[in-house]
C-alpha cells in the first residue's frame, strides 16, 4: 500500500452534476424557509423580491450528483474510482463531517442543464489518535469549464487505521476567519425552531443517509434517534445571515463556512450569534458566528465565517 503522504494532490474522478428549479426550491425548503420568505421559495418575481436560487445549494451535488430520483446512501457515498492512494477504506458508518464553506463565485442558473460537473482533489490528509481527517476541494463547474463555487469539506473517518506517525499535511485550504469576539454583544442573534419533520424534507436533496430518518440507525450510532443533517442545521444558518444580514437577498452571500462540533436533532431549537468583524474581501462585511442547541447552549456549528454584500441603506 502507498504511503498516505501520496493522497494529498490526488485528484478523485470528476462527478456529473445536474438540478431543476424544483431542486432548488426544495432544497429552501429543507433550509426551513417561511412562506415569508419569497426570495427564496417562489420562483417567479414578485414585487421588489426577486427569486434566486439559494446560494448553498452546490454542498448538496456531491451525493446528488445529476439524479432526479432517490439513491442508495451506500453507493452515493462511494467514490467513483479508488480511494486516494495510501487512504485505507473507511467504515461509511463512522465518518463524521467535520467542516464545510463554500465560496459562491457565480450564481447558479434556475437549472444546470447538462454538462456539469464536481471536480474534487484532497487537499490535506491528518492522523491522529482517533482516525484520519482527509481535507477535500471541489469546485463546479459548468460544461464551458466555467467555475461557480469553491467548496472545502473535511470529513473524521473515525477508527481509521492510521501509520502511527502522525502524519499531516496541508497543501490548500478556505481563508481563515477572525474569531468570535469575547466581551463584545453579537450584532444579531437569529433563533430557529427545527422541525420534527425537517430531516425528512431535507434528506429529499440528496442525503439519503439513513441515520437522519431511521431511529434504528441512529440507536445503534450512539446518537439516542435520528439526527439531522450536518448540511441542513448549515443551510439553517446560512438563510438566517442572508435574511438578517444581507437584507433577504440570496445573492448577498460570498463566502460561508464552519465547523461542525456537535449533532441536532429535528425539533431542537438554535439560536446564532453573529458579529461584524470588519471588512472582507471585495466590499464584503465579515462575520464571525456560532450556533447554539437554544436548551443546552452546546456550539453545534463553530468558526463561522461569512462574507456578505450589505446593501446600501438595507434595514435590518
Ligand atoms: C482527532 O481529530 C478530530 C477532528 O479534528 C477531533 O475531533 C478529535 O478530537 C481528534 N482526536 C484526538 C485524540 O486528538
Ligand atoms: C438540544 O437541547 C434539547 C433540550 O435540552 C435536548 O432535548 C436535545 O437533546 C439537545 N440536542 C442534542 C442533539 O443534544
Ligand atoms: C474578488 O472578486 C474578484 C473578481 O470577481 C475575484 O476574482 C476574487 O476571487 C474575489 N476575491 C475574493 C477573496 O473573493
Amino acid at each position: 500500500m502507498p504511503h498516505i503522504s501520496e493522497a494529498v494532490g490526488y485528484q478523485s474522478p470528476d462527478k456529473p452534476v445536474g438540478w431543476n428549479t424544483r431542486d432548488l426550491l426544495l432544497y429552501a425548503v429543507g433550509l426551513g424557509a417561511k412562506r415569508e420568505d419569497l426570495s427564496l421559495v417562489f420562483d417567479l418575481i414578485v414585487a421588489d423580491k426577486k427569486w434566486a436560487p439559494f446560494p448553498t445549494y452546490p454542498v448538496v451535488l456531491g451525493l446528488k450528483g445529476d439524479s432526479q430520483d432517490i439513491n442508495i446512501f451506500s453507493d452515493a457515498v462511494k467514490p467513483s474510482g479508488a480511494p486516494p492512494p495510501g487512504v485505507p477504506q473507511f467504515n461509511p458508518n463512522r465518518v463524521v463531517h467535520g467542516s464545510q464553506s463554500i465560496e459562491i463565485l457565480k450564481s447558479l442558473p434556475k437549472e444546470s442543464g447538462d454538462g456539469w460537473k464536481l471536480t474534487s482533489r484532497v487537499v490535506g490528509v491528518h492522523e491522529n489518535k482517533s482516525g484520519i481527517i482527509v481535507e477535500q476541494e471541489s469546485t463546479l463547474i459548468d460544461k464551458n469549464g466555467v467555475v461557480y463555487a469553491r467548496l472545502f469539506g473535511s470529513s473524521f473517518n473515525l477508527g481509521a487505521k492510521t501509520t502511527g506517525e502522525k502524519f499531516s499535511k496541508v497543501i490548500a485550504g478556505p481563508p481563515k476567519g477572525k474569531p468570535v469576539p469575547k466581551g463584545r454583544k453579537p450584532d444579531y442573534v437569529t433563533e430557529d425552531k427545527i422541525t420534527p419533520e425537517q430531516a425528512i424534507l431535507y434528506r429529499l436533496s440528496g442525503d439519503y443517509n439513513p441515520l437522519h430518518i431511521d431511529p434504528r440507525i441512529g440507536q445503534a450510532a450512539g446518537f439516542g434517534g435520528v439526527i439531522l443533517h450536518g448540511l441542513c442545521t448549515f443551510g439553517f444558518v446560512a438563510r438566517s445571515i442572508v435574511i438578517t444580514v444581507g437584507n433577504n437577498d440570496p445573492n448577498s452571500l460570498v463566502y460561508y463556512g464552519v465547523r461542525f462540533t456537535s449533532p441536532v436533532k429535528p425539533g431542537d431549537s438554535i439560536q446564532t450569534s453573529i458579529w461584524e468583524v470588519g471588512p472582507g474581501p471585495n466590499g464584503t462585511t465579515e462575520l464571525a458566528f456560532e450556533t447554539k442547541n437554544l436548551t443546552t447552549g452546546k456550539v453545534v456549528l463553530g468558526s463561522g465565517v461569512a462574507y456578505v454584500k450589505k446593501q446600501q441603506g438595507a434595514k435590518l
